[in-house]
């Protein structure tokens, strides 16, 4: 579906994190606390959070963030979510662009995740990016008991990556229009 207005993914930045905990909040049973995002912000060389902006400059709102930490060259996305009232407009999408780019800036050759088995939005999601499952963690989810899928691109240099992301960027375009 057409967003119809500017969409922007940038860096997350203290004065955000109020927006994206609420998100957090309306999307996962056991949310981050806001000070969980503050000390990844300030404290974690290895991580790097993005937020999806919708609107014009000054009017903007956050629709969705995400996140990644590097780990040698591999690399792990830690959460990621979109407003409720955001979803099925490709703002997934555009964030995992974003991830993806930074990832191989980051020198990684290999990103993973852990998604609960039961999740089919997101498995979705990951699935049209080139992640497989490669693995089942029984009962991860401490809340109630959920397994976790890991779900892992085994080398992002592929040309067929850069394709893809080529043809998501069109796509973006496309779908913001003029
Ligand atoms: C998963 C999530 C991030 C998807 O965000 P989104 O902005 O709605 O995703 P997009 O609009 O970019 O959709 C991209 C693709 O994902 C898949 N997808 C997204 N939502 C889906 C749904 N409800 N059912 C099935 N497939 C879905 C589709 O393949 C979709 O492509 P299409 O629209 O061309 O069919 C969002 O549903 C969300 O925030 N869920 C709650 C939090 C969460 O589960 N986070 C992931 C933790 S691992």
């Amino acid at each position: 579906m057409a967003i119809g207005l500017p969409l922007t993914v940038d860096e997350m930045r203290m004065a955000d994190v109020p927006q994206v905990h609420e998100i957090e909040r309306l999307s996962f049973r056991t949310p981050w606390p806001s000070y969980a995002f503050e000390q990844e912000l300030t404290g974690n060389r290895l991580a790097r959070y993005v937020v999806a902006r919708a609107g014009i400059v000054g009017g903007e709102r956050v629709v969705g963030f995400a996140g990644v930490w590097l780990m040698v060259d591999e690399a792990h996305i830690t959460t990621f979510g979109v407003h409720p009232e955001w979803r099925r407009r490709g703002v997934g999408r555009q964030l995992m662009v974003r991830l993806l780019d930074l990832a191989q800036e980051m020198g990684a050759t290999r990103l993973t995740l852990e998604v609960r088995a039961g999740n089919a939005a997101a498995q979705s999601l990951y699935g049209s990016f080139g992640f497989e499952i490669v693995g089942r963690r029984p009962r991860y989810y401490t809340d109630d008991g959920e397994d976790a899928l890991v779900m892992s691109i085994p080398s992002l240099g592929d040309p067929a990556m850069r394709d893809l992301l080529r043809r998501e960027r069109e796509r973006a375009e496309v779908e913001e229009g003029p």
